[in-house]
């Protein structure tokens, strides 16, 4: 077996956070060093509960939680709890976490850690599923640390695809675009960027990805412990996009940017530059030159097309630790009205 992938996930638990963390957590490839948690969907101080609950959820409350950037660079800063619910999970009640407690210093957690693997050379990875407060700090104050960086997955933006705060912005850019910004320049102009990409799972892809009832039913049949959690916390989740879009069931955004870094197969796309924009009507827009009228080097991968079907069997079978060819028949089958 290849040696596990290094990761830290900057996050804002967060009903689709919380997700995409069970997936990364019931990935043997990955080996989570740590989770860095941002405002967001929730406060800070409410997302490093949110991350505890779901670590305990997985036996993994030996894995660190920092607790990071409070508000916004510049804007001020606005929830999105009328998404994922006054405790950001939805319904779900769980007690606080007393075994362990978050920790302070998320920047300098990202910073000693990427600095270490800068110089080791075992690069460590980050997938990045709320606002880049964090990861903007981080730039900021310790640019040279990313020379210990493999691979940044943001799950943010997006491309022809409309916005979700905006006709064009997508919230995690949207709540701190002048984040958003400093991390795409970050990308342009830091010499240890010089060769990567961000690579951008933006709505144009995750609006492909969507829990329905029959499929979150099925989890539930499969494994009642689990879908109950998913259920409690999704149900929320559903409502809201019933209400908001006229969708039965939920997208579920933040699992396919841990998806896409487990199999880049699932998603395709293509490089440009792209910057946000961080003042007026568009603000937190991420602007895509596809046509290359600036003529600037790419510092982007902006993701355009998923695979749902592959996507729910690399979920189902990790969060259920089922063979993917034995789930594969049925999640098509529940699938077949939405698979593109
Ligand atoms: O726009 C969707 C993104 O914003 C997701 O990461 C969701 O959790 C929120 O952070
Ligand atoms: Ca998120």
């Amino acid at each position: 077996m290849n040696a596990k992938q290094k990761v830290i996930i900057d996050c804002d638990p967060g009903i689709d956070d919380a997700l995409a963390l069970m997936l990364a957590l019931s990935s043997p490839e990955l080996d989570v060093l740590g989770i860095t948690v941002v405002c967001g969907n929730v406060p800070a101080k409410t997302g490093v509960e949110n991350a505890l609950r779901i670590l305990k959820w997985m036996g993994r409350l030996d894995i660190p939680v920092y607790s990071g950037e409070t508000k916004p660079l510049e804007r001020p800063y606005e929830d999105a709890t009328e998404t994922h619910g006054g405790t950001g999970l939805g319904n779900l009640r769980y007690p606080t976490v007393t075994e362990v407690r978050p920790r302070e210093g998320a920047v300098e957690f990202l910073a000693s850690s990427l600095s270490e693997a800068a110089k080791t050379g075992d690069l460590i990875s980050i997938i990045a599923i709320g606002p880049m407060t964090n990861l903007a700090r981080l730039a900021e104050l310790h640019p040279e640390c990313f020379a210990g960086l493999n691979r940044l997955v943001s799950m943010g933006g997006n491309y022809h695809s409309h916005g979700n705060c905006s006709p064009v912005a997508e919230y995690n850019y949207w709540c701190d675009p002048h984040a958003a910004r400093a991390v795409f320049e970050a990308f342009e102009t830091l010499p240890a960027l010089a060769e990567k990409e961000i690579q951008m799972i933006g709505l144009d892809v995750t609006r492909q990805i969507v829990l329905t009832p029959n499929l979150r039913d099925y989890l539930c049949r499969l494994n009642p412990w689990i879908g109950a959690l998913v259920r409690d916390m999704t149900d929320f989740y559903m409502d809201f996009h019933w209400q908001q879009e006229g969708l039965i069931g939920c997208v579920i955004n933040d699992p396919l940017a841990v998806a896409y870094f487990l199999d880049p197969d699932l998603c395709r796309g293509f490089s440009a530059y792209t910057t946000v924009e961080t003042e007026g009507l568009c603000i937190g827009q991420s602007v895509v030159d596809a046509e290359h009228f600036w003529k600037k080097a790419p510092n982007c991968h902006i993701l355009t097309e998923a695979d749902p079907l592959g996507f729910m069997v690399l979920f189902f079978s990790r969060l259920l630790k089922k063979d993917p060819l034995e789930l594969r028949p049925m999640l098509a089958r529940l699938m077949g009205g939405i698979v593109k």
